[in-house]
């Protein structure tokens, strides 16, 4: 049996001498070698989308900002994850993420457990310079067991992946384009009246901030699990 290997490539990451695959992405290569880099839209077992933008890092000789999670490792690389520049334009798109929903920690079921608030914490955002857009969205509230909430949204799409990725099912899509684009069941029904949802509460696992959440609980009561995604994904490759 022949072992097929990828390529190693040698790069820079903030200083460092870093040795990669030439499959790896540059957020993956950093991850493994401590060095942190903010990400909402990229989870392990799922596509890739660059969607949220918050893994935007400098990479020498390219003008504009790219996306790590989505960005391959090239020989000879060198990436600054922490520069002035990343640090503000990071900042801005949280900021312009919490400006477009309707995020109050205090009274969300996932205070504590959500990845925006965690995010925001970490840049020690404690204020927004852009006007709230204070949107009116639905909140679907006709499935059983679980509820989602448009207004706290961020439109990472992992709830429309792992349905359709890892559930196979197919509920959740994105609909509609830039500041009207939002989450749909089926083809825009309501969730409780959705005939391809199997209720696995997956979506609901991997939604970042308080949007997907389980029926009942109160401020800062819903708790995700997504330690079932890369078990998934491996037991996957495994039988592959
Ligand atoms: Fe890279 Fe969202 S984590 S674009």
């Amino acid at each position: 049996m022949t072992v097929k290997r990828s390529r190693i490539k040698t790069l820079k990451i903030d200083g460092r001498d870093i040795g990669a695959h030439e499959d790896e992405t540059i957020l993956e290569v950093a991850r493994e070698n401590g060095i942190y880099i903010p990400s909402l839209c990229q989870l392990d077992g799922l596509s890739l989308v660059g969607s949220c933008r918050l893994c935007l890092v400098e990479v020498e000789n390219w003008d504009k900002l790219l996306p790590a999670c989505a960005t391959y490792v090239e020989e000879g690389m060198v990436v600054n994850t922490n520069s002035d520049r990343v640090r503000k334009y990071r900042r801005m798109i949280l900021e312009l993420l919490f400006a477009e929903g309707n995020h109050v920690c205090a009274v969300c079921v996932s205070n504590g457990n959500c990845e925006l608030q965690d995010l925001a914490q970490w840049l020690g955002m404690d204020h927004v310079r852009y006007p709230h857009l204070d949107p009116v969205r639905k909140v679907d509230m006709t499935h059983e067991r679980f509820v989602i909430d448009a207004n706290r949204c961020i439109l990472c799409s992992r709830c429309v992946r792992v349905c359709s990725e890892i559930e196979g099912a197919n509920t959740w899509d994105v609909f509609g384009r830039g500041i009207n684009s939002r989450i749909i069941s089926d083809f825009d029904t309501s969730w409780g009246e959705s005939k391809t949802c199997s209720s696995c509460g997956k979506c609901v696992n991997v939604c970042p901030t308080g949007a997907i959440v389980e029926k009942g609980k109160a401020s800062g009561e819903m708790i995700k699990r997504t330690e079932f995604l890369p078990y998934l994904t491996k037991m996957r490759e495994v039988q592959a």
